[in-house]
């Protein structure tokens, strides 16, 4: 589904005019389709039948309350990487054993906290944390499920910043140790051995890694049953691409041939099937909306100078991502695009959002949305510049709802403490 189109003149969101809410809640901010959401969550999660699976979304992708609800009441489960996510889990509503909780760095009260949540399985990422996860578990009479995330050593063909499943990747324990660490894991208090996990990384286009990805884990889900581990579960992490050109077609982008993959490599496995997909089932389903400040020229280029920047949506600088950007108002046919790089007021060069974009002229006032900024956007979103955290706004059929007010000066300046000795 796509949720962004012109309609009488105009970028819309569903059936809801952007301009109409810029007017109402001032730009920047982030907007949300509910349907396209839902729609990806369920081709997504259909796409895998028959196999038996729990579809975890990443909700570090985007962990709005009102996002999570959406999932939650599809029957989404959540993968958490921090006692703050959990919370937010939680508190939208999802039950513990539909929570899955990764990460390289989960500390004693974050895996107490997870415990007493009593979630579906700690995909736990070393020999220290299996350790850590035993005593703490033993000391409560408490058993974790476990699952190892194995690092597989494959390249996932994607940015180096977002690459999971090399060896040099901080990630898991080396897949050729699996047999001796879920030996050690067999042994321990407090700890019962139920899955094995994988993230190779994020933005993977090529299933190529993942094939190969797959056909390891099913050799090492072999290896570990004849080994007499009782794993019920296999986690196979995220990853799946989005379309963020203009010229892709999504229907190329599809769940299937990924779900096919999973299939070939455990239908015949009598196993459960876990996901985590993030960017794919919330990336397209939202855009940055902006306003011109001014237009101004340097050398032989052209700056469009938006109210929107790199602390609210880093993924250009941070990772070379494109974006496209469309003016809100729609552009006659055949108008002329000349290049514009579109930047932010921050003062970083850095600080684009485009560079070099066939862009039609636009002047102070217009405004301008920044596509596929579901994923990874407003959760990466910082204050840098006493910027203020910028609303989000989700829209349902015809009606739209701040889902996060802007924040205040008066709450971000507040944050800090002056000690007597300043004063
Ligand atoms: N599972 C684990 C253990 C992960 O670390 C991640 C993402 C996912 C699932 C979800 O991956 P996805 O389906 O969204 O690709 N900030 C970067 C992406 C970082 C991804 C981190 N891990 C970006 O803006 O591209």
């Amino acid at each position: 589904m796509q949720p962004f189109r012109y309609r009488d003149g105009a970028l819309h969101a569903e059936s809801v005019d952007l301009a109409a809410i810029a007017a109402e809640v001032g730009t920047p901010f982030y907007c949300y389709s509910r349907a396209a959401m839902a729609a990806q969550y369920r081709g997504f999660a259909d796409s895998f039948a028959p196999l038996r699976t729990l579809v975890c979304y990443a909700m570090k992708a985007n962990s709005n309350q009102a996002v999570l609800r959406v999932f939650a009441g599809l029957g989404a489960g959540m993968d958490v990487v921090s006692g703050g996510e959990l919370r937010r889990a939680l508190a939208a509503g999802v039950p513990g054993e539909r929570i899955t909780f990764s990460g390289v760095g989960k500390t004693r009260a974050e895996l107490a906290a997870a415990l007493d949540a009593g979630i579906h399985c700690f995909n736990v990422e070393s020999e220290p944390e299996l350790l850590t996860l035993s005593e703490i578990a033993a000391s409560k009479g408490a058993t974790a499920r476990i699952a190892l995330r194995l690092n597989p050593d494959i390249d996932a063909g994607t940015h180096a910043k977002i690459s999971t499943g090399k060896a040099e990747n901080k990630f898991g324990v080396p897949i050729e140790r699996a047999r001796d660490v879920y030996a050690e894991a067999a042994r321990l208090p407090g700890i019962a051995v139920a899955g094995i996990d994988v993230h190779i990384g994020s933005q993977i286009t090529d299933l190529g890694p993942f094939d190969r990805t797959f056909a390891a884990m099913a050799d090492t889900l072999r290896m570990l049953r004849a080994e007499g581990h009782a794993i019920d579960h296999v986690d196979l992490g995220g990853g799946l691409g989005i379309p963020y050109h203009a010229g892709q077609d999504p229907a190329a982008f599809g769940p299937e041939r990924y779900a096919e993959l999973a299939k070939r490599h455990f239908a015949r496995a009598d196993v459960a099937v876990v996901l985590e997909p993030g960017r794919f089932l919330v990336g397209n389903a939202g855009a940055l909306v902006a306003s011109v400040v001014l237009v101004k020229r340097g050398g032989d280029k052209r700056f469009v100078v938006v109210d929107a920047a790199m602390n609210d949506l880093i993924r250009p600088t941070l990772y070379e991502a494109h974006h496209e950007v469309l003016p809100v108002a729609e552009p006659p046919d055949g108008v002329l695009l000349d290049p514009a790089d579109i930047v932010g007021p921050v003062c970083e060069t850095g600080d684009y959002l485009a560079k070099a974009r066939p862009f039609p002229a636009v002047s102070a006032g217009d405004r301008v949305a920044v596509m596929s900024a579901g994923a990874y956007g407003a959760v990466q979103s910082g204050t840098y510049n006493t910027r203020l955290l910028v609303p989000e706004v989700m829209v349902d059929g015809d009606r739209f709802a701040v889902i996060r007010p802007r924040t205040s000066y008066e709450e971000l300046i507040g944050l800090d403490r002056v000690p007597d000795w300043l004063a």
